[in-house]
């Protein structure tokens, strides 16, 4: 029960970490792109950037819930090499294609601690499901933009 509890709280600061440094991409990328094309990307991933620190402070309560205590800064590590400044800020096409990328990876990371709390913990449960779904509309309003790029033959 302890060791389960354990790698619970394992997951969470995982995603709690996924969370906030998505915050910080977004924020870089919602603020270089530069562009007639870019204003619906910029405006899109502003609006992320709330849900995704509202999503990090959700992960953080739920890590002091079940009795974790949540990590400082000192132990972050940046993982997210597709969502760096692209060499050209109009290209948008990067910027949407590491969006899709991030929200990919939280899908997937979010559905194992779906899975793994199922008939365990219905609250973290029942939380992760409410984020997936989230993470799941940001992903296909992305897919819809990229699918424009391709359509033009941009992408
Ligand atoms: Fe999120
Ligand atoms: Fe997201």
């Amino acid at each position: 029960m302890a060791d389960e509890r354990e790698q619970l709280i394992a997951m969470l600061t995982k995603a709690y970490w996924m969370e906030l440094e998505t915050v910080m991409s977004y924020i870089t990328n919602s603020t270089n792109p530069d562009g007639v094309r870019a204003q619906e990307i910029i405006e899109s991933l502003q609006q992320d950037v709330q849900e995704e620190l509202g999503h990090a402070q959700q992960f953080a309560a739920r890590i002091k819930e079940l009795y974790g205590v949540v990590p400082g800064s000192m132990d972050f590590t940046a993982e997210q090499t597709y969502l760096q400044p692209p060499r050209q800020q109009t290209d948008i096409v990067h910027v949407i294609k590491g969006v899709i990328e991030a929200e990919s990876g939280a899908i997937e990371h979010y559905n194992a601690i779906i899975e793994f709390t199922e008939g365990k913990d219905p609250v973290t449960n029942d939380m992760v499901i409410a984020i997936l779904r989230d993470e799941e509309g940001h992903r296909r309003l992305f897919e819809g933009f990229l699918r424009e790029y391709e359509a033009e033959g941009l992408a």
